[in-house]
This record gives structure tokens, sequence and C-alpha cells, in this order.
């Protein structure tokens, strides 16, 4: 595991922006997962620059998204899907082919699941995977106490995670469910790429780097892969035992 610890939310994202750019760079063809929210807004966003600025070609590459709230449109500014298409796809004019995201009104969630693991396997597992984490431990949608040997499911929203994700949308939705990639699949990634950021990720990034492993705290898991990169500013490394970082 290696910790960086940036200065701050600024500096955390360049970082976290470089590691996306550098896998582009270094492998073209390469399969891309990217979490939604509000810790990885800004890194996106220095990526869109720098693709541009450097007319980095994408039309090799394949992206993929995290999760998604289930039942909620891909056009309410609060969907994952929005999220990613605002802050990344369209600025780095990403072509849409090369995208898959969750559909969260699709009437067959099995196939739904099943279509994101076989792309998944198909491109020779996910070469780098950028996550961040909840309130409760959560990664993706992988809730304490998910099944650590899961592929891309669907999952009933722990309370935190609901109470929580009220920050996303403008209006009161319902937002009961999730459709995750597994915890399976984000330990095989072949980069984990795990950010946080602020005060109040503190006691997370404490649990999660020093407290048991466990899926009771599925970002304790982390610890288990063997190329995992944990970014985290000051802030939320601020918790840490001198001897962790
Ligand atoms: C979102 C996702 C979630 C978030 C986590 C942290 O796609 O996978 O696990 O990464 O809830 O969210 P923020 O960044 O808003 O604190």
């Amino acid at each position: 595991m290696k910790i960086t610890v940036a200065e701050d939310y600024t500096a955390m994202s360049a970082i976290a922006a470089a590691h996306i750019v550098n896998c582009l760079r270094n492998k073209p063809d390469a399969l891309l997962c990217f979490a939604s929210g509000e810790t990885p807004k800004l890194a996106y966003q220095l990526v869109a620059e720098k693709v541009q600025q450097d007319d980095i070609d994408l039309n090799h590459a394949f992206f993929i998204g995290l999760d998604e709230w289930l039942g909620i449109p891909p056009e309410n500014t609060g969907s994952c899907h929005y999220f990613l298409q605002e802050n990344l796809f369209k600025p780095t004019g990403i072509d849409p082919t090369c995208v898959h995201l969750f559909d969260a009104l699709t009437a067959n969630e099995q196939k739904e699941c099943a279509q994101m693991d076989k792309l998944i396997d198909r491109s020779g597992g996910i070469d780098l995977m950028v996550v961040g984490v909840g309130m409760n431990g959560h990664i993706g949608f992988n809730e304490p106490g998910a099944d650590v040997d899961a592929a891309a499911h669907v999952i009933e929203l722990d309370d935190t995670t609901k109470t929580v994700g009220k920050k996303y949308f403008d209006t009161e939705v319902p937002i009961n469910k999730g459709i995750t990639i597994g915890m399976k699949q984000v330990l095989q990634a072949k980069t984990l790429l795990l950010i946080a950021n602020g005060k109040k990720k503190a006691p997370i990034i404490q649990k999660a780097l020093e407290g048991e492993i466990s899926n009771q705290f599925p970002a304790s898991l982390i610890r288990q892969h063997n190329n995992v990169i944990v970014l985290i500013d000051k802030e939320a490394a601020s918790e840490l035992q001198p001897t962790t970082p």
C-alpha cells in the first residue's frame, strides 16, 4: 500500500489527475473505472484540461462507472451518470461508444449486472479504478457487510448512504437501492486509487488504514490489494498514527 498525503484538496486532485493521465498514456487501450461524488470532481476536471492541452488520444480506452442510484434517471443532476458526463466525459470529448454506465432504469437488474461483469472480463480486468470512501466505509455501493466475492450487483443501501446521499440531489428523491461493481472486482483492479479529503473523512481513513480488516468496513479491505494507492489530503490524514503514512 502506498500512502500519499497531499497538502490540500487541490494538490490531491492534481496528483489523482496525473495518475489517470499516466494510465491513459502508458496503456492507450486501458479500461478505467470511475467513482462519482464530491471527492473526484476536481481531479476529473483537471484530467479534462490535460487531455485538451496535450491532445491525448482517448479513442482506444474504455470507461466505466463504478455505481449508480437505482431508479434515478440519467438526466437527474444527482445521478452518477450526470456527474460523470458533465465532469469528465463531455469535457474530455470521450466518444460515447467508449463509455458504459449502469442503466439505473433497467427492467432487468440481473442482466444489467451481467453486462458489466462481461465487459470487465472481456477487457482482461480494470486497469485503473478510482474510488472514494463513504462515511460508513463503503467503496462504490459495497456497503458494510459486503460480500467480498461479489461481482456487479444490486444492493439495499445503508441508512448512512441514504442520508449522506441527499447532498447530491436538488429535490427529494427515493434513494433506496444502488447498483455497483462488486468488491471482488474492486480488489482485482490492476491499480486501485482511493482518494479522500477533508476533516470529516479523517476518522474513516483512520479506520480504513489502521482498524481491523473486515467486510463490516469495506474500505479496510483495500489493504489486501497488492497495488493500492491511498491519496489523501492532510485533513483526511489527521487522525492517522505518525507511522502510518
Ligand atoms: C460514488 C461512490 C461512492 C463515493 C463515496 C464518497 O460513485 O462510489 O462510494 O465515492 O460515497 O462520496 P463523496 O466523494 O461525495 O464524499
